[in-house]
């Protein structure tokens, strides 16, 4: 569990940050159950139900308690007879949030619009979008503040979240933990199960429950369970078919909790045993991993991570089929925030190697989640079993 005084915390480092400019993190617009807020708004607030809402960092503010306001729309009292009761603004409202200044966005035009003419400086810490998609959502306001007020510089902070979010707090690890937890209980309860003739669906559906009964909070992505040719499709979430003696399944799936994700891949034969040809490509890729796990420490790129796998793949000759990159940053994303440069320690990513034969329907990847220590590495999901003597043995208590 993230406290407020965590978020608080993380408030004060970005003003300290923005070394006197003025900022605003958007959590987006949108309704219904599948609505999710901006993951920095999320980060700086640990708000999620809030749509619509902002939060104004103001260094130039006279008064200390209005350098980080909440902004939050109106309560529309039609809207509430749907969406149920939100509250007022009060003493209440400010200690659960933990905000001492709470407004609503009516006020934020005006409320930019001054720090912007006393700062003279806004700063993006929204990333940029890539074209043609719409402008990201600070960059898109400060604009539009900047032909109202003249003599305003628009700077390039995007950095900043991505590079405090990447490095994982000792709460955000706990949480991450349990995600891991609760993950590993859904693969040794899903690995029981499988056989010749359980579909897809059924399988998914082992590892959901499981997840929610060891303290799950939601999915972080579809889950993915692909039987045969259906694990060579990278995407693949139709989940709808009944596996057969031979199949290899790629099981990509993995819990969350409290917003944190994990996300880990395993590969496991139908019928219990490899075959010659998946045990000689399961061992190739499983190398590779291992290469690429090996060089996962402090101060080393990604790029140095993924040459290490692909190298091996490519050595051995598969090198086209390995049609991915070799994983990424993990937190309150699947695919979480990332800065440039090198790993830090307090980083968790993925390390993802795979290759996919379509003409051999058969597709393998395993993806564990990795803690970038001081020294080295810690790989969290290594409960789950992944040699193939493991995999055989874990599938063989099931018949
Ligand atoms: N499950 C998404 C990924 O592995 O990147
Ligand atoms: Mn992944
Ligand atoms: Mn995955």
């Amino acid at each position: 569990m993230i406290l407020l005084t965590e978020y608080q915390q993380r408030r004060e480092r970005i003003l300290k940050s923005l070394d006197g400019a003025a900022a605003v993190v958007f959590a987006g617009e949108g309704s219904g159950s599948s609505w999710k807020p901006h993951a920095h708004f999320v980060y700086l607030t640990g708000i999620r139900n809030e749509t619509g809402a902002s939060v104004l960092f103001d260094p130039s503010a006279d008064d200390l308690k209005r350098q980080c306001v909440l902004f939050l729309r109106p309560v529309d009292p039609e809207a509430q007879r749907w969406d149920g009761c939100r509250d007022v603004i009060g003493a209440e409202l400010k200690m659960r949030l933990g905000f001492r200044v709470v407004a609503r966005t009516n006020y934020l035009p005006q409320a930019i619009t001054g720090a912007a003419r006393r700062t003279k400086r806004l700063a993006c810490l929204h990333s940029f979008a890539v074209y043609p998609a719409e402008v990201s959502p600070d960059l898109a306001v400060f604009r539009k503040v900047a032909e109202r007020v003249t003599g305003v510089a628009i700077e390039d902070r995007s950095q900043l979240l991505p590079q405090m979010r990447a490095v994982k707090s000792s709460s955000e690890l706990a949480t991450m933990r349990e995600a891991v937890a609760a993950t590993v209980a859904g693969y040794k309860a899903a690995l029981k199960m499988i056989r010749p003739g359980v579909t897809e669906s059924a399988i998914e559906q082992t590892l959901e429950r499981t997840y929610q009964t060891h303290g799950g909070t939601g999915l972080p992505y579809d889950s993915i369970v692909g039987a045969g040719l259906n694990g060579t499709i990278l995407h693949y979430n139709q989940n709808t078919a009944v596996t057969k003696a031979g199949d290899l399944i790629v099981i990509d799936s993995a819990a969350e909790v409290d917003g944190y994700a994990a996300d880990v891949t395993r590969t496991v034969p139908v019928s219990g045993k490899f075959t010659k040809e998946q045990r000689e490509m399961y061992e190739l890729v499983l190398r590779a991993q291992r290469a690429a796990i090996k060089v996962v420490r402090p101060g080393v790129k990604m790029c140095e991570v993924d040459a290490a796998a692909r190298d091996i793949v490519e050595k051995a000759g598969r090198g086209d089929a390995f049609i991915h990159g070799i994983g990424h940053q993990l937190g309150l994303e699947v695919h979480d925030a990332t800065p440039d440069g090198r790993l830090k320690p307090g980083m968790v990513i993925t390390i993802e190697p795979g290759v996919y034969f379509p003409d051999r329907k058969f597709g393998i990847r395993i993806e564990d989640d990795i803690l970038i220590t001081r020294h080295g590495n810690e790989v969290l999901t290594a409960a789950i079993p992944k040699t193939v003597q493991a995999v055989e043995t874990a599938l063989m208590a099931a018949c």
